[in-house]
C-alpha cells in the first residue's frame, strides 16, 4: 500500500486545492493566478495539474500541494498533511510512540493534557456552571475543547508522568515551571482554553482565573518550540473555511468574545491571544480574505488597538471595517444579552474611518476637541489606505465631517504619509524565503537556462515531443548540471520552457536554434577571455605567449563568423 502522502497526491487535484484558496484562470494546460504569497497586480503564479506543481515567477515560491498548504496556512509539513488527509479522506495512522520524533511528542503531550483538562472540567460542576452562566452551550464547550486545571501544583505533571513524558518535555511545552524545589504546574485553578495552530493541533493554552485570588485574569503558555504567540490566531482552525467563504474575517479581542461569536454563528471570527495583532497575523489572514472587521472594546485601549491594527492592515490592502458595539460591552457580553444585537451591529459595520469619526464625535465635548482627536487618530489611518481611489473618497468624508475644505485635509494626509512611513514595522521577513529576482549573468547563461528548461519540460511531459536523450547527448555538460538543479528552480525552468515553447509549430527547429545560439555564446565567451589574456601578455611584453593567444583568437573568430553565416 502506498504512503499517505502518495495516496493524498493521487486523490487530490492541485488545481482544486489551490483553487479553493485563490481564483485560478485557465492558461492553456495550466492555470494562472495572482500570487497569494506576495503582492502583485499582474498574475505570475502558475499551477500545473499535469505535474501537480505550482510556481510563482514573481517571488520564486513553488512546490506541490503540501508546500502550498504549508505556506498558505502558515503551518509545517505535518500540519499540511493533516489538512490534506482530511480533504482527501485518507486516514493517518498513529505511528509507534517510541519512534515519534521530539516535536511530534510535544504535540502529543499537549493533546493528551488537553484531554486531561477536559475530563477535569466534567468533574467540576462549579466551573461548568460558570461557563453556562457566561452563555456557553455544552456543544461549544466541546468544540473548543475547554477544560479545567485543578487547584493543585502537580496534577498535570503527575498525569503526564504516568503517560511516559519527561520533565524536560513538560517544561518545553510550557506546561510545567522549574524552580529550586523541582517542577510544578503552570496552570492552577483555571479554565483552560487550548490554543491551536491553523490545522487544529494544540500548541499551547490560555487559562482564565477561576475561584482563586490570583490577580492575573488570563495566563498564557510561554513561547515554546510549538507556540509563537505572534503567529497564532485563536480560533483560526475552526474559522478558516468560513473566512474564505465569507471573504472576510472578524477580529475580536478576547477568548470569550471569540467563542461566543462562533456560537452565535459568526464563524469567520478569530482573536489574537495575549499580544497585539502582528504583521504575521495579517499575512496569514490575507491568504484567506481581503476584508477585516474589527470588533474591539469601545474603551481607550480598544480604540488604540483598533488604530494600531488598522494601519498595517490598510497598507496591506485590506478593506478594514469596524463593528460598533456601543456602551461598555464587549462582543461576549453583547452576544450573551442578545445574539440578534450582535448580528445587527455586524450588519451596520462601518469603514474604519467612518467608525472613528462616529466614535470620536460622540466622545468629544466640542468641535475643536473633535478636530484634534480626528487629527491624531484618523489622519494616520487615512494616510495608510492603499487604494488612492478609496483614499480620495474618505478624504472627502473627513472634510465634510470637519467642515473643512478637501484640499486642507488632503494636505494633512500628505504630511501624515511622509511622516508615517517610518512608523510601521513590516512583518518579519527574515524567516521567509528571500524574494529572488533572477537576472542571468550573461546571454550564454540565459540560453543555457532555456536548454535546461526544455530538457526538464520534456522529461516531465507525459507525451514528450522530443526524446530528451537526443538533446542531452549533445551537451554532456548541461546534462551534469541538470542533475544538480533543486526542486524550486526545476519547476521554474519547466514552467518557463512550457510557456515559451508549448504550441510552437516546430519545436525541433526551435531547439536547433537554441543550440546554435548556445554554441555562439560559448565561443563569444571564450573569445572575450582570450582577448583579456592577450592584453595581459602584451603588457608583460611576452611576445611568444601573445602570438600563441592571437592564433587562438583568430581561430575562434573564424568559427564565430561561420556560425553567424549559417544563421
Ligand atoms: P479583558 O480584561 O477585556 O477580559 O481582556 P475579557 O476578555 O472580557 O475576559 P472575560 O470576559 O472576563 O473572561 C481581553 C483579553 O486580553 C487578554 C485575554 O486574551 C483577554 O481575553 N488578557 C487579559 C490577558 O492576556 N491577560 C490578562 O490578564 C487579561
Ligand atoms: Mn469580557
Amino acid at each position: 500500500m502506498s504512503s499517505p502522502v502518495e495516496q493524498i497526491k493521487e486523490k487530490l487535484d492541485i488545481a482544486a486545492v489551490v483553487g479553493s484558496y485563490i481564483k485560478l484562470e485557465r492558461a492553456g494546460g495550466n492555470f494562472r493566478a495572482k500570487c497569494p504569497f506576495h503582492n502583485e497586480k499582474t498574475p505570475s503564479f502558475m499551477v500545473s495539474p499535469d505535474r501537480g506543481t505550482y510556481h510563482c515567477f514573481g517571488c520564486n515560491k513553488g512546490g506541490d500541494i503540501f508546500s502550498f498548504v504549508e505556506e498558505i496556512e502558515g503551518t509545517d509539513f505535518p500540519g499540511a498533511l493533516r489538512v490534506l488527509a482530511d480533504r482527501a479522506g485518507v486516514v493517518l495512522t498513529r505511528e509507534n510512540p517510541a519512534e515519534r520524533n521530539e516535536r511530534d511528542r510535544l504535540f502529543t503531550l499537549l493533546s493528551d493534557v488537553a484531554l486531561f483538562y477536559r475530563r477535569e472540567l466534567r468533574k467540576n460542576t462549579d466551573a461548568i456552571q460558570y461557563l453556562r452562566k457566561r452563555g456557553l452551550l455544552p456543544a461549544t464547550i466541546d468544540e473548543f475543547q475547554i477544560g479545567f486545571a485543578p487547584n493543585d501544583w502537580h496534577v498535570a505533571e503527575n498525569y503526564l508522568r504516568s503517560r511516559g513524558y519527561t520533565e524536560i518535555e513538560m517544561e518545553k511545552t510550557g506546561m510545567s515551571i522549574r524552580s529550586e524545589r523541582g517542577i510544578h504546574d503552570r496552570f492552577r485553578s483555571r479554565i483552560m482554553f487550548p490554543l491551536c495552530d491553523s490545522s487544529g493541533r494544540v500548541v499551547g493554552f490560555t487559562g482564565r482565573v477561576f475561584n482563586s485570588d490570583d490577580p492575573a485574569k488570563y495566563v498564557n503558555s510561554p513561547e515554546t518550540p510549538l507556540y509563537n504567540k505572534s503567529k497564532i490566531l485563536f480560533g483560526l482552525s475552526l474559522a478558516k473555511t468560513s473566512i474564505r467563504e465569507a471573504g472576510s474575517a472578524i477580529l475580536v479581542e478576547g477568548q470569550m468574545d471569540l467563542i461566543m461569536a462562533h456560537q452565535a454563528g459568526t464563524k469567520n471570527s478569530v482573536a489574537v491571544s495575549g499580544t497585539a495583532l502582528t504583521g504575521f497575523h495579517l499575512e496569514l489572514l490575507k491568504r484567506f480574505a481581503d476584508k477585516l472587521l474589527f470588533s474591539f472594546d469601545s474603551d481607550d485601549a480598544g480604540l488604540n488597538a483598533a488604530k494600531k491594527s488598522a494601519i498595517p492592515a490598510l497598507r496591506m490592502g485590506f478593506d478594514v471595517q469596524a463593528i460598533e458595539l456601543g456602551g461598555e460591552k464587549d462582543p461576549a457580553d453583547l452576544i450573551l444579552e442578545s445574539p440578534e444585537k450582535w448580528h445587527s451591529a455586524k450588519r451596520s459595520a462601518k469603514h474604519i474611518v467612518e467608525f472613528f469619526l462616529s466614535v470620536l464625535q460622540k466622545r468629544s465635548p466640542d468641535k475643536r476637541a473633535f478636530r484634534l482627536a480626528v487629527e491624531k487618530n484618523v489622519l494616520p489611518i487615512l494616510a495608510s489606505i492603499d487604494s488612492k481611489i478609496d483614499q480620495a473618497h474618505f478624504i472627502d468624508v473627513v472634510a465634510e465631517f470637519l467642515d473643512l475644505s478637501r484640499d486642507a485635509v488632503s494636505e494633512e494626509v500628505r504630511k501624515a504619509m511622509i511622516h508615517g512611513e517610518s512608523e510601521y514595522v513590516s512583518p518579519d521577513k527574515t524567516e521567509d524565503a528571500p524574494i529572488v529576482k533572477r537576472t542571468p549573468a550573461s546571454r550564454r547563461e540565459a540560453v543555457e537556462r532555456k536548454i535546461k528548461g526544455v530538457i526538464l519540460w520534456q522529461q516531465a511531459a507525459s507525451e514528450p515531443i522530443l526524446p530528451h536523450e537526443t538533446i542531452l547527448s549533445r551537451y554532456k555538460e548541461i546534462a551534469g548540471a541538470i542533475a544538480e538543479i533543486e526542486e524550486t528552480e526545476r519547476n521554474a525552468l519547466i514552467f518557463e520552457a512550457e510557456a515559451f515553447y508549448s504550441g510552437s509549430s516546430s519545436l525541433e527547429n526551435a531547439i536547433e536554434e537554441l543550440f546554435h545560439n548556445f554554441e555562439k555564446e560559448v565561443i563569444k565567451d571564450a573569445l572575450t577571455e582570450a582577448m583579456t589574456e592577450l592584453r595581459r601578455a602584451e603588457l608583460l611584453h611576452d611576445s611568444e605567449k601573445a602570438g600563441e593567444i592571437l592564433g587562438r583568437c583568430k581561430f575562434l573568430s573564424e568559427k564565430l563568423n561561420k556560425l553567424n553565416v549559417q544563421s
